[in-house]
């Protein structure tokens, strides 16, 4: 098994950004596991699939028709063949993902697909999301949990979905991501939380550069790269 470094938090913490950089730096590979329940709630939105029907959601994570690819321009998403990388990205997928996920047999559904990231002997693995250090891979060799308040992290989604080109509230992202961390955090299954041996970030008055070097500097303190 490659050598596993987890990156969990709230949405909207800057896990994804901070694990890419710090994958790109040492050359590791990189999960995205919130981009696999997104592929799978808009799955079933396609497929016109109702969150609350608990056994066609499960049917449709059982069969997920996914693939990654790392580019110069970022992570890549396909769902059956077909590039949904915006797709996935907007406020809907990630409540689409949100509602997926909490349900207990679609995630046992999808937990060996995000262990097969970690297969091989050479190199490391960066795993970004919620359950990373408490379920997935709760042998890593090291564990972050990277949050912020919800005030900050809306500010942060709502200048990146603006960027985007988004018609986006402020007031609207804010609730959302509250709404979120509720489903998240109080979930039955695999609720999110920072594992016991995980060591907090809070990122709510630091830039992404410096919290990318703080990360850096405790992986490189413990040898592990
Ligand atoms: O990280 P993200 O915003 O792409 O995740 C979207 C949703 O997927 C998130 O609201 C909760 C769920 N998720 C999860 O339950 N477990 C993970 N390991 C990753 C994401």
């Amino acid at each position: 098994m490659k050598t596993v470094i987890t990156i969990d938090g709230p949405s909207g913490a800057g896990k994804g950004t901070i694990s890419q950089l710090l994958a790109k730096e040492l050359g590791w590979d990189f999960l995205d596991s919130g981009a696999i329940y997104r592929l799978c709630g808009l799955a079933c939105t396609n497929a016109g699939i109702d969150f609350t029907d608990v056994a066609a959601v499960t049917d449709i994570a059982k069969q997920l028709d996914i693939k990654f690819s790392i580019t110069d321009a970022g992570l890549k998403t396909y769902l059956a063949g077909e590039e949904v990388t915006a797709k996935l990205r907007t406020e809907q997928a990630g409540t689409a993902a949100s509602h997926v996920a909490s349900i207990p047999a679609v995630r046992e559904e999808l937990l060996q697909r995000q262990r097969d990231f970690a297969h091989g002997d050479a190199g490391g693995l960066i795993a970004d999301g919620r359950d990373m250090g408490t379920v997935v891979f709760k042998n890593a060799a090291c564990k972050f949990y990277l949050t912020a308040t919800a005030e900050e992290r809306a500010n942060r989604r709502y200048n990146q979905l603006k960027l985007a080109g988004e018609n986006v509230n402020l007031a609207a992202i804010l609730q959302d991501i509250k709404d979120r961390d509720d489903r998240d955090m109080n979930r039955a299954v695999a609720p999110l939380k920072p594992a016991d041996d995980a060591i907090t970030i809070d990122s709510t008055d630091m830039s992404i550069e410096t919290v990318f070097k703080s990360l850096l500097g405790i992986i490189s303190d413990n040898n592990l790269a």
